[in-house]
């Protein structure tokens, strides 16, 4: 991007492909982390003159209008962060693209509906995908890629869009890699990862690359059950993925042969419930040993034993990698598990990378200072796939 600022954008429609995909309750955004992460390149583009549009993703409609989704709030939020009155449009491709675009002044900003309020953005078809990008090349001169978050999507936005245009990437992606990069080249040992969520199968390719590189991998959340179960111990009605059970006792054993640390949880919170996230009613659980969830609960946190032990393989890592809650942290009697990963983060003198965008908005909602970590990505999966060494159509295409 600061060669395309170099050579002058005044007057330049510039199209930023952004990932403002934030979560919602009832129309409020609960965590502006990625509108922030993005304000840097749409403000430099507009101090230089740019007419800038900004278009996003925001959940998974089925490429057809639908309020729920609309982009609308995140418009206004970005207007309120930039201090300037950000023009909405409130079609992607139509009428009102065309005028919100076409009135633009020089260093102002747009934000553009929905792209998945269109089916092919999303779609398996190029010629489909295609066509919807040539409509969207239509709208600018300039293309900036910075939507991190969705680099890994094979997307008409991500990446048929940038092969019609002159292209660069902005600041959050330039960010975003180099910090991965540290991780995937000469990473600084200990190199610690935790790993949480709720689907060992979204995990499990990165798992396999982590075993040749990591030195020691913490697992936590709802997959832990499904390592406990192939370690033959009960789990009650805990989550499982019961097919990923041989996968994973494959992983054990490479784990073993490679004196990579793969560690499970000692103890865990269980209850027959799961909790009340709206009312947070206070839940019942019990505190058992990881072997000993009886019957008919579910584990819901790892327990205190498991956090001092976590915490102590945490403490002297020189790099740690962490993605995904370890326990059901939206709701304040299983959040400890969750707190304690991230506290021993900020306590460690590594250098801290979070990544996904659950842990992320963990971290802050549970109250941690942000600048307390090396670097909190914006992407989910696609961090996990850079991780796994896969080729991400949204930085091929712009040769990052
Ligand atoms: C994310 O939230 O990880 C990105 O915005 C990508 O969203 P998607 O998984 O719906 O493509």
């Amino acid at each position: 991007i600061d060669e395309l600022l170099a050579e002058g954008v005044r007057g330049k429609r510039v199209f930023v492909r952004a990932d403002l995909n934030v979560p919602l309750a009832g129309g409020t955004i609960t965590d502006d982390g990625r509108i922030r992460a993005v304000l840097p390149t749409i403000a430099k583009l507009a101090e230089a003159g740019a007419r800038v549009v900004v278009a996003s993703h925001l959940g998974r409609p089925k490429g057809e209008p639908d309020p729920a989704f609309s982009l609308a709030p995140a418009a206004r939020r970005l207007g309120e962060l930039l201090g300037q009155d950000v023009a909405f449009a409130t079609d992607t491709v139509g009428a009102s693209a065309k005028e919100t675009v076409a009135a633009l002044a020089d260093g102002r900003v747009a934000v553009i509906e929905n792209l998945r309020f269109n089916a092919g953005e999303t779609s398996k078809d190029d010629a489909e995908r295609g066509a919807f990008a040539d409509r969207l090349a239509e709208l600018a001169d300039v293309y900036v890629g910075d939507g991190f978050g969705a680099v890994h999507r094979k997307h008409a936005s991500v990446f048929d869009l940038p092969a019609r245009l002159p292209h660069a990437a902005g600041y959050l992606i330039a960010t975003e890699v180099g910090v991965l990069k540290k991780l995937t080249a000469d990473v600084k040992r200990p190199y610690v990862v935790v790993l949480g969520g709720a689907k060992v199968s979204d995990k499990l390719a990165v798992i396999d690359q982590l075993l040749g590189k990591a030195d020691r991998i913490l697992i936590g959340g709802g997959m832990a059950y499904t390592f406990l179960k192939a370690q033959g111990h009960e789990i009650g009605i805990s989550l499982l993925q019961e097919d990923q059970i041989p996968v994973v006792l494959e992983y054990l054993a490479r784990a073993e042969k490679l004196g990579v640390e793969l560690v499970l949880p000692v103890d865990i919170l269980a209850s027959s419930d799961f909790p009340d996230l709206k009312g947070k009613t206070p839940a019942e659980f019990i505190t058992v040993d990881a072997d000993k969830i009886p019957a008919d609960k579910e584990g819901l946190d790892i327990g205190p034993k498991t956090r001092e032990l976590y915490a102590s393989k945490i403490a002297d890592a020189e790099t740690v990698f962490w993605n995904g809650p370890v326990g059901v942290f939206e709701h304040p009697d299983y959040a400890n598990g969750t707190k304690a990963i991230a506290q021993a983060l900020t306590e460690s003198g590594a250098f801290t990378v979070v990544g996904g965008g659950d842990s992320a908005a963990a971290v802050r909602t549970l109250g941690f200072d942000e600048n307390a970590f090396g670097h909190i990505s914006t992407g989910g999966g696609a961090s996990l796939e850079y991780l796994e060494g896969k080729t991400l159509p949204g930085l091929a295409a712009l040769e990052v």
